[in-house]
């Protein structure tokens, strides 16, 4: 791993060597019904490359052990390598400070962390929570129940024919009622990119916080927390080469100071007696029990692959395959790609009219073709389109254009004998 740039990217031409590359990711070399492997379901979760799976393995085999409670070497191993991947996490996303970030099980508890937390405290009756129109699931359902809780109101921003937000609409729905705005940054179901950062100053001038969701961001855009000012930022581990059940939540320290815990228990505490008790600093206050240590541990080596290859690598190369795959199916007939925004990302979602995405979806899986297939969790999204759902074509790094060419081929091939 410790020279995977070099050997990845030819200096001098700056194309990846695609072989090196998918030697890392072990899973794909497989036949799955009897055909090689098209592993196309990437915004679903990525694949992990060796250096990950190596990690966690030796969690396990060499040091395990509970962190933050021992005074034993095999506890303070294990929690410095913990820690360690807390200051990797603060390089990625650019936080002024690692107790800014906050370990979760995923991209969707760090949103309900913020909206459990931070807004139980500070979201009143008749206050406004804005999202968007292309929210996934995560991001509507737990400010939902924060509004029903409270007699808050959610409020919708419109989005455009292309899958774009309508900005002037957005600015509209703003006001001093306003508490907080809660937005995908890149859509899972679209792969629209949203101007977060206008999105984000717009906010603040009426006085509310902004959240940014970024599961299907992190992995291909550069993630600057400072530069865009957001006030939290929520990823998850398993959509960026690393392992499931764990993610990151950053806050401001100021919010997250004057957060209440989100769940009581052991780790999140200063002092108990039955009578009262005091918490911890954060980023502590926020992590109570034994947390997921195999699998953030895993999440550092993760983000050294990422930044190994370089997020503009791994983005111009998805966006190639991307381009591609649209050229190939364009002409299919019935063809009609849903999210057409001019900034989007690595995501190609469709229905061929007359057929449905789950019968393609089946029949491309018989092909060894892995494509995602139904409402991506994003119902809302899907109802504006006027469908059930899509077929979902995502692309990685580790993705080549003859991959393409198998799903373009399966595609024809289907649509010529079912239509
Ligand atoms: N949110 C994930 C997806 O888009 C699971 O498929």
């Amino acid at each position: 791993m410790s020279n995977l740039k070099e050997d990845i990217l030819e200096t001098t031409t700056k194309t990846l060597d695609l072989k090196k590359v998918r030697a890392e990711f072990p899973v794909l070399h497989q036949e799955v019904n009897g055909k090689p492997l098209v592993y196309l379901d990437n915004a679903a979760t990525t694949q992990k490359p060796n250096s990950v799976i190596n990690a966690v393995s030796e969690y396990y085999k060499g040091y395990n052990a509970n962190i933050h409670r021992g005074i034993h070497t095999l506890a303070e191993k294990a929690t410095a390598a913990f820690e360690e991947t807390r200051k990797t996490v603060k390089a990625f996303l650019n936080a002024a400070e690692a107790e800014e970030i906050i370990f979760t099980k995923g991209t969707t508890e760090g949103i309900n962390l913020v909206a459990s937390s931070w807004g139980r405290k500070f979201v009143e009756a008749g206050d406004e929570i804005i999202i968007s129109s292309m929210e996934h699931h995560s991001n509507i359902v737990p400010w939902q129940m924060l509004c029903e809780e409270k007699g808050a109101t959610l409020k919708i921003i419109p989005i455009n024919e292309a899958g774009e937000i309508i900005f002037e609409e957005y600015e509209k729905l703003l006001s001093e009622k306003t508490k907080i705005v809660s937005i995908v940054y890149v859509s899972n179901s679209l792969g629209t990119i949203n101007p977060v950062k206008e999105i984000i100053e717009r906010a603040h001038k009426v006085g509310a916080k902004v959240l940014l969701d970024g599961a299907q961001a992190s992995s291909h855009l550069e993630i600057d927390v400072q530069s865009l000012d957001c006030d939290f930022f929520a990823f998850s581990g398993h959509k960026i080469y690393g392992p499931t059940g764990v993610g990151a939540l950053y806050g401001k320290r100021e919010l997250l100071e004057a957060m209440p815990p989100y769940q009581g228990g052991g780790e999140m505490i200063k002092e108990v007696t039955f009578e009262k008790t005091t918490y911890n600093e954060i980023p502590y206050k926020f992590e109570a029990g034994t947390p997921n240590i195999a699998d953030v541990i895993g999440l550092k080596t993760a983000i050294e692959f990422i930044n190994e290859i370089g997020k503009e690598n791994i983005s111009a190369h998805e966006n190639e395959l991307m381009t591609y795959a649209y050229e190939l199916l364009k002409d299919i007939p019935g063809f009609r790609p849903i999210g057409t925004a001019k900034n989007k990302i690595s995501v190609l979602s469709f229905v061929i009219e007359g057929l449905h995405h789950f019968d393609i979806g089946m029949m491309l899986d018989a092909q060894g073709i892995a494509v995602r297939t139904g409402h991506h969790c994003t119902q809302p999204l899907m109802g504006i389109f006027g469908i059930e759902g899509t077929i979902r074509a995502s692309f990685s790094i580790y993705n080549t254009k003859e991959e393409v060419e198998r799903l373009s081929d399966g595609l024809h091939r289907i649509v010529k004998m079912m239509k």
